[in-house]
């Protein structure tokens, strides 16, 4: 258990005006949490304090080589007016995940969830009520030995910063239009596509700039070996409704593992669906669109919750997904997720913790 030091600001920022349409993550609230590792002390200094900036020497090791990972996860208000978290053990766990593959010191699940809900705890009058927003909650950990030889950092912040946050979308629930990648890679397996880490989202945005060019909104990535397998889009992983079955990449390495991606699967199979989790190959989704039978295709992410796709472009094909019109599974898996983070629907997952307990 953390021993977490508190200062309050005596300078409290103006809060959103209620009405307004909120960004993603633009805007940040009066706190952050802070702690500090130092090898041979471990994790210490654990501290909820004003939101301010930090000061780091500019030969601090994540500029150079990339030391870092992040987590998000999101606090919502429940029914109640209790504010609330999902599944956030599930990112404790795929932070140490990441932080493994980084040569990042772990950090007890109990402690990140600990650490997570006293910075809630203390700007929790910033939770937007408004249908669709939540406090998006961005912990991360990056490397500040002041070093430009290439090793693991002896030293690390850990940091969590809170956002008042709309739909991360800028067209909200109506369906992305998404361009199939087939020049850049992402990520292979037995590197840190898996892992929540800048230097895939670094690898990602030349593929991103491409497909708005040609006005699509988000890329979808196929393996890096082969470039035949679909594997994510960067901000959500994906899901296709095929003659009544549900199918989504398996978990092979060089994708996100996501909670949301886990959630639906669990929604899904308690629907009565099949959920086929496998290599799906590009042409598989080409030949089930041509044939009639791809009903919906959907995104997953804390960040994106359900994002339906209406269009999808693999080569000279432009598939157009159940008429561009949100589908009903999509649809369905967009209100129960919601409804069960805003406590509207019961959680009998125990998917939901109360900050404040
Ligand atoms: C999230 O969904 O929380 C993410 O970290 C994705 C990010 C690109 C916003």
């Amino acid at each position: 258990m953390l021993d977490i030091r508190i200062e309050r600001t005596t300078n409290p920022k103006q809060k959103p005006q209620v009405g307004q349409p909120l960004p993603f993550g633009k805007i940040f609230t009066d706190h952050m949490f802070v702690m500090n590792y130092t090898d041979g002390k471990g994790w210490h200094d654990a501290r909820v304090i004003p939101y301010q900036k930090i000061a780091l020497d500019p030969s601090a090791m994540v500029f150079h080589y990339s030391q870092t990972m992040f987590e998000g996860l999101k606090a919502y208000l429940s029914e109640d007016g209790e504010p609330v978290l999902f599944r956030p053990d599930m990112n404790a766990k795929r932070a140490n995940r990441s932080n493994e593959r980084l040569c990042i010191p772990k950090i007890p699940e109990e402690d990140f969830v600990q650490a997570v809900k006293a910075v809630v705890q203390v700007d929790q009058d910033w939770i937007p009520k408004e249908i669709g927003t939540s406090l998006y909650i961005r912990p991360f950990i990056i490397a500040t030995d002041e070093f430009l030889g290439v090793k693991p950092s002896k030293t690390y912040l850990f940091m969590i910063i809170l956002s008042p946050s709309g739909v991360y979308y800028a067209n909200g629930m109506n369906p992305v239009a998404i361009w199939i990648e087939d020049d850049y890679v992402r990520a292979v397996r037995g590197g840190i596509g898996e892992a929540k880490t800048g230097g895939n989202y670094a690898a990602s945005l030349i593929g991103q700039v491409k497909a708005n060019q040609e006005q699509y909104e988000q890329v979808l990535w196929l393996d890096g070996i082969e470039r035949k397998y679909i594997e994510e889009v960067g901000s959500m992983n994906i899901f296709f409704k095929i003659d009544g079955k549900v199918m989504t990449p398996q978990l092979n390495g060089s994708i996100l593992p996501g909670i949301t991606r886990d959630s639906v699967i669990t929604l899904c199979k308690e629907w009565g669906y099949e959920v086929i989790e496998k290599r799906i190959s590009i042409d598989e989704i080409v030949e089930a669109y041509q044939s009639g039978k791809l009903e919906e295709v959907w995104g997953t992410g804390t960040a994106a919750v359900i994002s339906p796709v209406g269009k999808l472009r693999h080569e000279d094909e432009v598939m157009v997904i159940n008429e561009n019109k949100i589908g009903q599974l999509s649809q369905k898996l967009y209100d129960t997720v919601t409804g069960i983070q805003s406590g509207k629907i019961e959680d009998t997952h125990g998917w939901i913790q109360r900050v404040n307990d």
